[in-house]
């Protein structure tokens, strides 16, 4: 049983660094461990055109404390208006490296999503032809469908019709939460892959509702049965470059998660590689880790793999209950909980 574990330095594929006192606040928690981040655009206002990504942009990197060395990788929100020519400016000039698609009204500041894909099929053709990869937030939007179906329902109407109509556009179905979004990545040509969070191999809907109503553990998508963590611990570990490690980590201060209706959003990236590596830890897959964190993310992107490496060592220390971010107290995901191993740097 190995004590340490050395890997090239990973990349969180999936991030929200949010703006302001709060940007400041978590920016070093996802410095610390990752080298690169692919961050979200869903900001108010949402970051819809290459010159707002490009002051976005450089919002992070001057609250980049001395010392760390990053990358922050931009992502364009798509509205049904989104102008294709831009962002193909913005991808051939370097500012963007995706877009997002987020379904108007799926989730956290998703009001100016895209109300149907067919409104995009222009900037998804697009995409295609340059190579920019597409971020789905797979949930289908309609109030009649069930919260625990919406991933489901979601391959079926929208994203397996999408890419029968765009075969070379690339896609990272993001934050998958069930055995179907497994399945269908699995059985989809290699331009499909996508992300899986911590919180998604830890938890099952239980956390949230047995013994009372956890706020800390909602997020969008919602986590599901245990049959679907199972699903997605398989496919975590499994060796496969189709899917890879994007934390989703999504802060937001204590009171607005503790409230009559909390926000979505589990704030992972403190100890976000400690989570991981317990997963691959407990399923004996440790030699599998580094491609899940470190290489299938970027060859995926088309982007070079770090050349710097991270260790995690077999300590056992306890998550506090709350982190401050910039004077906003935040509650980690596993607070108050005993991890295994530590991250040394
Ligand atoms: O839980 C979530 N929080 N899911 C999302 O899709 C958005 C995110 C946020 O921005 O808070
Ligand atoms: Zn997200």
């Amino acid at each position: 049983m190995s004590d340490s574990i050395t890997i090239t330095r990973p990349d969180d594929w999936h991030l929200h660094l949010r703006d302001g006192d709060m940007l400041s606040g978590v920016l070093p928690y996802t410095a610390r461990q990752f080298a690169r981040a692919i961050v979200m655009p869903n900001l108010a206002p949402p970051v819809t055109t290459t010159a707002a990504a490009r002051d976005y942009r450089a919002r992070i990197m001057a609250a980049l404390p001395r010392g760390f060395d990053f990358t922050p990788l931009m992502t364009c929100y798509l509205t049904d208006d989104t102008d294709a020519e831009d962002i193909a400016q913005g991808f051939a000039n370097g500012v963007f490296t995706a877009a997002k698609l987020y379904p108007a009204n799926a989730t956290t500041n998703s009001a100016h999503g895209v109300t149907d894909v067919a409104n995009i099929r222009g900037v998804l053709e697009r995409m295609a032809e340059i190579g920019m990869v597409l971020c789905v937030h797979g949930e289908v939007t309609e109030s009649d469908v069930d919260v625990f179906d919406r991933e489901a329902e979601f391959i079926d109407r929208i994203l397996a019709p999408l890419i029968a109509d765009l075969p070379d556009l690339k896609v990272v179905f993001e934050h998958i939460t069930t055995a179907q979004a497994v399945d269908f990545v699995t059985q989809a040509g290699s331009a499909v892959a996508a992300t899986i969070t911590p919180q998604h191999l830890h938890i099952n809907r239980n956390a949230m509702l047995v013994g009372g109503i956890r706020p800390h553990a909602y997020c969008l998508p919602v986590a599901k049965r245990e049959l679907h963590r199972l699903a997605l611990r398989a496919a975590a570990i499994s060796g496969s470059p189709k899917f890879f490690l994007g934390t989703d980590s999504a802060p937001h201060d204590r009171a607005a998660k503790e409230s009559a209706c909390g926000c979505a959003g589990i704030f992972n990236a403190p100890f976000a590689l400690e989570s991981y590596v317990t997963v691959f830890d407990e399923e004996g897959a440790l030699e599998r880790f580094e491609g899940f964190a470190s290489h299938y993310g970027p060859d995926f992107y088309g982007l070079p793999r770090n050349t710097d490496t991270v260790t995690l060592r077999r300590t056992e220390h306890v998550v506090p209950d709350c982190v401050d971010a910039a004077g906003k107290p935040v509650v980690p995901f596993h607070a108050g909980e005993t991890l295994g191993w530590a991250f040394e740097g």
